[in-house]
């Protein structure tokens, strides 16, 4: 079984660093594992550690008073969350929940703060992860807020080709789309609009669709039509 280290080196918030201080990184943390469906925390918890994923998936969501779930993100191997409690000293600004049996890699606030100290390429790294979740969220505020149900459905599996996506040939393939309720609380749309809107996706030949599997057939001609 590989160690953290091993993983940690792919990191790429640790991108750049030498393999002593990825080892210094290894020694100050631990893994624990959760099973799928798991909740790590809660929006609105106190916040004493951030996590990096060493191996599954989670989701991060918020929650409306009558029970309604939005996912704001879906994070894989080599993702971390957890930084902003730690950075603003506020509470857990969303749940984040396992979506398969996963391992994280947990870091205390105080050993995580002293490295963004020590290491400032660790700081860079980090800014620059952020501007992107800035730009995805940003790309979110618009598609909830201009977009018709077809919009809103494409924006979901533009985030998901990013985040889960392989390219090949033009070609992004999801291996495992989430469940249709989740595309749908990612949309902010319903279950119905998510089945309506990739049959007629597949219809018109923009994706294919077997199973849990999606392929997006020509990535670089969907994204401009629908960003
Ligand atoms: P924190 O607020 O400590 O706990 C919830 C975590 O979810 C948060 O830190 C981030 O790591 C992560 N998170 C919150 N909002 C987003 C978002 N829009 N995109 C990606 N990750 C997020």
């Amino acid at each position: 079984m590989p160690s953290n280290s091993e993983y940690l080196m792919y990191v790429p918030i640790f991108a750049d660093l030498d393999d002593v201080t990825i080892q210094k990184i290894g020694s100050v943390g631990f893994s624990k594992k959760y099973s799928k469906d798991e909740i790590i925390f809660r929006e609105d918890d106190p916040g004493s550690a951030m996590f990096v994923i060493l191996t599954g998936k989670v989701k991060v969501v918020r929650t409306s008073n009558d029970g309604r779930e939005v996912i704001l993100t879906i994070l894989s191997q080599y993702d971390f969350f957890g930084e902003m409690a730690l950075l603003d000293g506020l509470s857990r600004s969303a749940s984040v929940i396992a979506t398969e049996e996963s391992e994280l890699f947990i870091i205390q606030r105080e050993e995580f703060l002293n490295l963004l100290k020590l290491h400032p390429e660790i700081s860079i790294n980090l800014l620059q992860e952020l501007t992107q979740r800035l730009r995805a969220a940003d790309l979110k505020i618009k598609s909830l807020s201009l977009k018709d149900a077809e919009g809103k459905v494409a924006t979901v599996l533009l985030q998901l080709a990013e985040e889960i996506g392989k390219i090949k040939h033009g070609v992004v393939e999801i291996d495992k789309l989430p469940l249709q309720q989740d595309l749908a609380n990612m949309a902010g749309t319903s279950r119905e609009t998510i089945s309506r809107t990739l049959h007629s996706f597949a219809k018109k030949g923009y994706v294919e669709l077997d199973g849990a599997k999606l392929k997006i057939l020509n990535f670089d001609k969907f994204r401009d039509s629908y960003i």
